[in-house]
């Protein structure tokens, strides 16, 4: 039975061939160029988020998490467009400042942060969201050996979680942020060593598509910080609000709208109490900054039937796409919005599934879908790339040829 597939992201057309645009470039003039598979990133769909992020929300920096998108043109493009970078590991520190970033401008979360990590951090003067007391005084410790003050900031694990997100980072027993009880004597432990204190970090989930569970989170997440402050008694220099704007990624997902989400944000700010009213507020977004700014274009090197089903075998798969495959965290496999580039917004004619190079039955990238007729030569687009792509995949499983990147419609 045919299954539907995920909303292509508005403003993709073709030329007068029917070949796929992207940035402005036709689909097979960039993979002459850059070969297959490849990632396409758009980096005018990049700077349209950050602009409309902008509009409706003023007073609060914009972060972008690495982790969705390290590549080196994307995080360059970044550096006029954001406020701030947030990492996730000494590598993404060390690919930032190799993009021109500024350290005093990122901070670094995650679990398990080692020593190495730490004094990077510390010695370029970058932001860390402990993740425990543990790791509290560790940092403490390499500070004082290097004589550096630290930036040190406080990673909450809060009571609650975004309602309804891909991916809950909150609520119950978590490997990241401290418990909420436990903020106040952390902290204060941390102004008596003199520490820069940088405030909290609060992120309570991921891949969120509702406003209302969103304005809920934030509304949540400065009550919290608000109590917290009172609590330790001084006043709340940052607080990293955490994100989780999410993107359609299946069919019968939304898209997020924020307008609400900044005009209660705008409103709750507004009404803040007295230890938050220095305080300066951050947004951290991955997916929703990058998300469709990416196309995976991968070539049709076999198209076979086996027992009634039309298979198009391509030269890419799950080691670059792991999320589109469905193995990435979900339960149940859904397709992601894909396109034969050749004939984008032909007549579909026949139904086909779509599969990588690997030889295993996890390596779906469409699954009974509905296509025009694609042979062997063609483009197969797979759409909402530009986020968890491939730094999220297995690349290396089977020994395949690694994916090529290229970013289009830069100024
Ligand atoms: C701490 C932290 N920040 C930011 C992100 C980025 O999330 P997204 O790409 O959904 O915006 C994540 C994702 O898991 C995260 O754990």
């Amino acid at each position: 039975m045919t299954k539907p597939i995920g909303p292509i992201p508005a403003g993709f057309s073709a030329d007068s061939d029917g070949m796929l645009l992207i940035g402005g470039r036709r689909a097979d003039a960039l993979v002459a160029e850059a070969g297959t598979p490849l990632f396409a990133y758009d980096l005018k769909s990049v700077a349209a988020k950050a602009a409309l992020f902008r509009e409706h929300f003023d007073d609060v920096d914009l972060h972008f998490a690495v982790k969705a998108n390290p590549y080196t043109a994307i995080l360059q493009r970044m550096l006029k467009l954001v406020d701030g970078f947030d990492l996730a590991s000494g590598g993404e520190l060390e690919t930032a400042i190799a993009a021109g970033a500024a350290p005093r401008t990122m901070s670094i979360a995650g679990p398990g942060k080692r020593d190495a990590e730490l004094e990077a951090a510390i010695r370029h003067g970058v932001t860390i969201n402990l993740e425990s007391e543990g790791e509290a005084g560790r940092a403490l410790a390499i500070a004082e050996r290097l004589d550096v003050t630290p930036r040190l900031a406080v990673r909450v694990n809060p009571d609650f979680e975004i309602k309804g997100s891909g991916m809950r980072m909150g609520g119950g027993a978590k490997p990241f942020g401290v418990d909420a009880e436990r903020v106040p004597a952390l902290v204060r432990t941390i102004l008596d060593a003199s520490a820069d204190w940088q405030g909290f970090h609060i992120f309570a989930g991921s891949q969120a598509l509702s406003a209302d569970a969103l304005i809920e989170a934030q509304q949540a997440t400065l009550d919290l910080a608000e109590t917290l402050s009172e609590a330790v008694g001084a006043d709340l220099p940052k607080l990293n609000l955490g994100g989780g704007f999410g993107i359609p990624y299946v069919h019968g997902d939304q898209s997020l709208d924020i307008v609400p989400i900044g005009s209660a944000l705008r409103a709750r700010i507004a009404a803040r109490g007295p230890r938050l009213r220095g305080t300066r507020f951050a947004i951290e977004l991955g997916r929703w900054l990058v998300g469709e700014c990416g196309i995976y274009l991968t070539r049709i090197v076999d198209r076979k039937v086996s027992k009634g089903k039309t298979f198009l075998i391509t030269d890419g798969g799950m080691q670059h796409q792991l999320a589109a495959s469905g193995n990435f965290g979900q339960v149940i496999r859904r397709n992601y919005p894909v396109a034969i580039a050749s004939a984008f917004g032909s007549d579909t004619v026949e139904e086909v599934s779509i599969v990588g190079c690997l030889c295993t039955p996890l390596d779906i990238l469409a699954d009974d879908v509905m296509m025009p007729r694609a042979d062997v030569g063609d483009l197969v687009a797979m759409f909402l790339a530009g986020a968890y792509g491939l730094t999220a995949s297995p690349q290396a499983f089977l020994s395949q040829a690694p994916a090529r990147e290229m970013v289009v419609g830069g100024d």
